[in-house]
């Protein structure tokens, strides 16, 4: 079962890796059941094609079914061996939808609930990686709703010692939603009103200047790693609209550094993807600072985040790095099937 859309901010998003995956999944090996969740919250199972899906009308289809979740007894009325949730942000990746899954006892592809709401949650991310000491991250603090916000900002610049540009950024959230690069002290308290309006907690970090690197990781047991990936930015940061709107912004693969770098970089990643308890799939990002060489060559490795559900378009970054490193997109979609219905 396919399962997309979702009540979240990356509601549209869903629906556009869950058209790709309807356009390359292999229909012999599979006897495809979709379900799509409006925006409002309803399940309905779906006949609709990838384009009705993609553009959303797949709603208001005379033929969709509504679905329900027995807890123990999978879905009412459905058979079916495994789910691809394939549902990003709030409610889809958060950890909610996968003890859902795991309470009706059903197999899903992906990380569990708590992995899935500790990578979810920046703040406890940032804790958890901090604590295992696998690799730097910027230095941040963080503010709760319902503070002050001019009195939190004072106590902010004070903690940042007045540098910026800094970056305030929902702890819950995703595809840059509610993030804003805040160049000036008077910017902080509408940032944080920014952030609030989409999660209770905020994180505040000091700009990390750098190239931005991202690696796929696939796998259970033994995770492994794709080639290193880039984003070049059409904007002055990878926005919402850089992520999905804008022509001008670049994703390629990493060439032009040291292969020992590289190693590291991948090496990390899988050590982060274990360190957080994932499974099946996630994409950690990364930024690149310049070394003490002056270039990228002996750059410091700093973690920024972690994807559990990563944008799963033919063309987005983590299918992207696995085609590139021997996995076609049909395949992949089969290896995270296996992976899903492996025994722990
Ligand atoms: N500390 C930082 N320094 C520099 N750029 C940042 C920093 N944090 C976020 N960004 C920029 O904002 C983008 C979105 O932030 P990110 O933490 O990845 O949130 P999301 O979960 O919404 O993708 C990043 O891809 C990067 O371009
Ligand atoms: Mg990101």
């Amino acid at each position: 079962m396919l399962l997309f859309g979702g009540v979240s901010s990356e509601h549209e998003v869903s629906r556009t890796s869950a058209a790709s995956v309807l356009e390359h999944i292999d229909t012999d090996k599979y006897e495809l059941i979709k379900v799509g969740i409006t925006k409002e919250g309803r399940w309905m199972r779906t006949d609709a094609d990838s384009e009705a899906i993609a553009d959303g009308s797949w709603e208001n289809l005379e033929s969709n079914d509504d679905v329900y979740l027995l807890p123990g007894g999978g879905f009412a009325g459905i058979d079916v061996d495994v789910v691809f949730p394939l549902l990003h942000g709030r409610n889809g990746e958060d950890g909610r939808m996968q003890g859902f899954l795991a309470i009706a006892g059903i197999p899903f592809v992906g990380s569990d609930s708590t992995s899935s709401a500790a990578c979810m949650d920046k703040a406890i991310t940032k804790a958890v990686i901090d604590q295992a000491e696998v690799c730097e991250q910027a230095k941040c603090c963080i503010a709760h709703k319902g503070c002050d916000v001019e009195e939190s900002s004072v106590v902010i610049g004070d903690f940042f010692e007045g540098k910026f540009p800094l970056f305030v950024k929902p702890a819950n959230a995703g595809s840059s939603v509610g993030i804003t690069k805040v160049k000036t002290f008077k910017e902080l308290p509408e940032a944080l009103r920014v952030a609030f309006a989409e999660d209770t907690k905020a994180i505040v970090e000091e700009t990390i200047e750098g190239r931005e690197m991202e690696v796929a990781v696939l796998g259970n047991g033994d995770p492994q790693a794709s080639c290193v990936g880039e984003i070049i930015s059409a904007n002055e940061f990878y926005d919402y609209v850089a992520k999905y709107d804008d022509v001008g912004s670049e994703t390629s693969i990493v060439t032009d550094l040291p292969y020992t770098l590289e190693d590291e970089i991948r090496e990390t990643a899988v050590q982060i993807f274990q360190i957080m308890g994932c499974r099946g799939l996630a994409r950690v990002d990364f930024f690149l600072r310049k070394g003490p060489s002056g270039t990228y060559d002996d750059g410091e490795l700093v973690f920024n985040e972690i994807n559990t559900m990563p944008g799963f378009t033919k063309i987005s970054m983590y299918p992207q790095l696995w085609e590139e490193s021997g996995i076609p997109y049909g395949q992949l979609i089969d290896t995270l099937i296996e992976l899903a219905m492996e025994d722990e």
